[in-house]
């Protein structure tokens, strides 16, 4: 009986066992067979052809055959295929032969900005890895230079900033007023923040809120009074110009502490780092992060881009800027 047993389960690992080489053989293969088919077979690479991994995808024979003439080894495209988006090799396709090697690990590369990449790694002596995301984020060019117009300014998740501006006439068309204020915020930003001032005023924090949207034109005037009184060097550092501000979007709201005119206790926006993700907000200008958001720290500047992403943002300890770039951003 015991020998019976024993005797089925080595049949079934032996099936197991020639199934998956068969398997393997066949994927191994399957590359050699697809190029043999195709007008594309070349006698002399039936190695590389090896030793490429089978991909099912249009066009399989037409890429390897285009990768292998531009000297891309076989590891190199199997590693090409397991890593890179469909749009990155599809550019791939249209440049001479990079080393990408340090880059195969990072998802949010554009193989077209690699050079950029290495050149900013360079001045800024930063890990690759930081290097992209910042290039990504056109931190390699001037602020307000190549500035592009958001396409879907209803999204919750839009990026806002220097390089990223709403269109002049854009206004939220579901803007209402926080509590019994007149301030105004996006519908769901706005009952999301009701819930966050009630729940700090449970643990004895008075939260009130002193701006939340402002239009376009609004946003003008007061980058021009500040302009009165300081220099664009340094207003640039606080203020954003018309367009740039996310207070135009009705997703974003100034508190500040009960004792305060126009910011936080230093314990109150303790509790906000630590809790205003649980609403979905971020502290959208942390401190440290000036090179990177293009502002000093602004405490009682609060985003709403709900409660998955400011939670993941918190986690992470990122910037809005960065997320967007890592996650956010289709390519
Ligand atoms: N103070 C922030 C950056 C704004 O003007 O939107
Ligand atoms: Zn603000």
């Amino acid at each position: 009986m015991k020998i019976g047993l024993f005797l089925i389960i080595i049949l079934l690992l032996s099936v197991l066992f020639l199934y998956l080489k068969n398997y393997w053989l066949i994927n191994k293969n399957a590359t050699y067979h697809a190029m043999k088919v195709s007008s594309y077979f070349d006698s002399n690479k039936i190695n590389d052809y090896q030793n490429i991994d089978f991909v099912d995808r249009q066009n399989f024979a037409q890429e390897i055959s285009s990768f292998l003439d531009k000297n891309y080894t076989s590891e190199e495209i199997n590693l090409i295929y397991e890593y890179l988006s469909d749009s990155n090799i599809q550019k791939l396709l249209n440049l001479n032969y990079i080393d990408l090697k340090d880059f195969y690990q990072i998802s949010n590369i554009d193989v077209l900005k690699i050079n950029d990449y290495l050149e900013y790694q360079n001045i800024h002596k930063i890990p690759i890895k930081e290097a992209v995301t910042e290039v990504n984020l056109h931190l390699n060019e001037e602020f307000y230079s190549n500035v592009s117009t958001i396409k879907f300014p209803d999204s919750y998740t839009i990026l806002v900033n220097k390089y990223n501006a709403l269109p002049s006439n854009y206004y939220p068309k579901d803007l209402t007023n926080i509590g019994n204020t007149s301030l105004k915020m996006r519908a769901r930003a706005s009952r999301s923040l009701e819930n966050l001032i009630a729940d700090a005023l449970t643990n004895n924090i008075v939260l009130i809120p002193f701006s939340a949207y402002r239009s376009y034109d609004y946003q003008e005037k007061l980058y021009n009074k500040y302009l009165e009184t300081d220099p664009i060097q340094i207003v640039d550092t606080y203020s954003a110009r018309a367009g740039h501000s996310e207070h135009q979007t009705g997703l974003a709201c100034d508190i500040r502490s009960d004792e305060e005119i126009d910011t936080l206790t230093p314990s109150d926006y303790k509790w906000l780092l630590d809790n205003s993700y649980k609403y979905g907000f971020i502290v959208r200008y942390p401190k440290g992060k000036s090179k990177i958001t293009g502002y000093k720290e602004e405490p009682w500047h609060l985003r709403y881009v709900g409660e998955t992403h400011s939670k993941k943002i918190h986690d992470l300890n990122i910037t809005f800027d960065e997320y967007y770039d890592l996650y956010l951003n289709n390519r």
